[in-house]
């Protein structure tokens, strides 16, 4: 296969290098980044608290190399940070610094742990930011058919001089095309991810969903049909907003929906949903937000997911469930 022999071929130029990787989590992220990396020819060692549930799905993958993550530290010189990142500020403080090889690079997949500065690299480590705009899955899946998705990356620290060089050389391992690369800086990836996932691609959207499907079945509309019309074609949508733009696709629908949008587009999403997204955006710029998601206990972490419940309903989820085969 085509796939397979390319495969081969990008492990035989990296195995040359034998670069050492840490990749810090095995989670969604840390899963396709030590998968495409190994494919790509690196020697990959997964650090893992003792305790880790994820170290059964890494001994599944055939990792030999499974450490604690300060052992996986001191054997490696490049350090990939896939763990959640309200973590990364204490593991870096308990288990990383004094484990550090000198003139390691400390790669991360999200700017936040060091722009809002729970991390304060070391002066002798290269820091640099590649993060991939898309869930780890993808990242994994666009590798093996030899695609690229888009992805940021960003030198936050030099030391060593050769930090550029770095971020490209493991950009094209993980599978990211240079073509696809967007340069940023880790405050202006920090606090876009941060506003984009609350108040647009997640939190926003499930708000809008929700509350469309709720006014059409309280108004007595079947929840099969309030289901179908708010939410299962949300992805041919979204797929002509980004061939042709927010006008190419009004272009590309009905006149009713053309005018209707027209007419109820600024009234419900106008500016009283922009103020408060003004104001989201200054609690994240501020660090408030970063701060509450640093010191969540593990209570509240623990109840994350039963809160979450309150922002979908079970029939919407029902009908989410019928819908998606
Ligand atoms: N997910 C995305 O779509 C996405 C997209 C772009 C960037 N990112 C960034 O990628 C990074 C990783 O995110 P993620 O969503 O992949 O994380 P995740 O799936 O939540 O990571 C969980 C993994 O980290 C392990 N872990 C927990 N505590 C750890 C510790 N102290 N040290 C080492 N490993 C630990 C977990 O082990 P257990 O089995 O013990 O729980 C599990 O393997 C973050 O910086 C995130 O912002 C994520």
């Amino acid at each position: 296969m085509i796939v397979n022999r390319e495969i081969i071929l990008k492990a035989m130029v990296r195995m040359q290098k034998r670069k050492k990787i840490a990749v810090l989590g095995y989670g969604s992220q840390g899963r396709s980044a030590a998968l495409n990396l190994r494919d790509s020819g690196y020697d990959v060692t997964i650090g893992l608290p003792p305790q880790s549930q994820s170290r059964k799905k890494a001994r599944a993958d055939k990792f030999a190399a499974i450490f604690s993550v300060s052992q996986a530290v001191k054997k490696c010189t490049t350090l990939c940070f896939a763990f959640p990142d309200h973590l990364q500020g204490k593991t870096y403080k308990s288990e990383i610094l004094a484990n550090l090889n000198e003139n390691s690079t400390l790669w991360f997949l999200h700017g936040f742990a060091v722009h809002f500065g729970f991390i304060k690299p070391a002066a002798h480590c290269d820091v640099i930011l590649i993060a991939p705009h898309a869930p780890g899955l993808a990242v994994r899946d666009e590798y093996l058919k030899n695609k690229s998705l888009s992805a940021f990356y960003s030198v936050h620290q030099n030391a060593t001089g050769r930090a550029d060089k770095t971020v490209f050389e493991l950009s094209r391992a993980m599978g990211f095309k240079k073509s696809k690369l967007v340069k940023t800086t880790f405050e202006d990836e920090a606090l876009g991810d941060l506003f984009g996932e609350q108040a647009v691609l997640c939190g926003g959207l499930a708000g809008l969903i929700k509350n469309g499907f709720e006014v059409l079945v309280e108004n007595g509309i079947p929840p099969e049909n309030a289901y179908l019309e708010v939410a299962y074609q949300l992805d041919l949508i979204i797929a002509l907003i980004k061939k042709h733009g927010i006008e190419g696709m009004f272009e590309r629908i009905s006149v009713a929906a053309r005018f209707g949008s027209l007419e109820a587009g600024p009234e419900i999403m106008g500016e009283s949903v922009k103020k408060k997204m003004r104001s989201r955006y200054k609690e994240i710029e501020s660090g408030k937000f970063a701060r509450k998601l640093n010191n969540l206990s593990w209570a509240e972490l623990n109840s994350l997911s039963k809160n979450l419940k309150k922002l979908s309903s079970p029939l919407f989820e029902k009908m989410a469930r019928k819908f998606s085969s």
